[in-house]
């Protein structure tokens, strides 16, 4: 599927990730951090409990690219769990990194401060998928958890990003929210590139919205970097 794209004709998702350059790497210290979220045109995270109502072929298509991109995809522990996590990547993509040189799967970071990993979600267990997770407290690892990482820091996310980019060799990081996760990169300006699709849906309700917490003070503030549509979908890149 093309997408519009405003200004530069037909781009398709697969184009769209490659135009982010995440090779490049991000600032000093810190690797590439591009956040990707779906949400309603009020503001909702979800329909019945997971984003996966919000969604569009296009949507999929773009998130699968980010994560195939990125050496790293970041999630929250309450994401994890509410989506359930598995196969984050399809065979063709690990064979075309595989072919690039590269790792077959990206590294999966999450973090709990509290220390509470949802270990029965199937993506903490699977083979061939690299885990680092990050806590203020040491975790006692099930007997699933295989090729899995810990680092016991209170440094936030800021501290697991610098880990990720100076013990890992992360140069890119796809964070796929959740709300909690993603005020807490935005409120110490930690995002390079906010990927927002827009689903023509009006929601309501008290289900999360994009973000959760305390309110920014001054609010973040992003440029628009890029405009595309698939059917009524808009598909927003916002830069720092
Ligand atoms: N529409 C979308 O694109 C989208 C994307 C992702 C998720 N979602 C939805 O969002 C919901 C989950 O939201 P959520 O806020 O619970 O998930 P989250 O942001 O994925 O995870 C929150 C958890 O992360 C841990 N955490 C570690 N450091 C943190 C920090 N500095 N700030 C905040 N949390 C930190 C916390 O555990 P500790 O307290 O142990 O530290 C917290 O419970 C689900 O319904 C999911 O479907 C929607």
């Amino acid at each position: 599927m093309r997408a519009l794209s405003e200004g530069s004709g037909s781009v398709s998702a697969e184009e769209a990730v490659a135009a982010l350059g995440l090779s490049e790497g991000g600032r000093p210290g810190l690797p590439r951090v591009v956040a990707i979220m779906v949400a309603s045109i009020d503001g909702r995270a979800t329909v019945d409990e997971r984003s996966g109502g919000l969604g569009h072929p296009e949507d999929r298509a773009l998130l699968r690219g980010l994560r195939a991109a990125a050496d790293c995809v970041l999630v929250g522990t309450g994401t994890i769990a509410a989506e359930k996590y598995a196969n984050l990547l399809d065979a063709d993509q690990r064979e075309a990194r595989q072919a690039a040189g590269r790792t077959p799967h990206p590294i999966l970071a999450t973090l709990s401060r509290r220390g509470e990993f949802p270990w029965e979600v199937p993506v903490l267990g699977e083979e061939g998928v690299p885990k680092q997770l990050y806590s203020e407290r040491e975790v006692e690892l099930p007997a699933n958890a295989t090729e899995t990482s810990l680092h016991v820091s209170d440094g936030g996310l800021r501290g697991a990003l610098e880990h990720l980019h100076g013990e890992r060799g992360v140069l890119s990081v796809a964070c796929e929210g959740g709300p909690g996760v993603l005020r807490a990169l935005l409120a110490d300006d930690l995002v390079d590139d906010l990927l927002l699709t827009l689903a023509p849906l009006v929601v309501a309700g008290d289900g999360p919205t994009s973000l959760a917490g305390a309110a920014l003070d001054p609010p973040a503030e992003l440029r628009l970097a890029g405009v595309r549509r698939a059917d009524d979908h808009l598909f927003l890149h916002y830069a720092r």
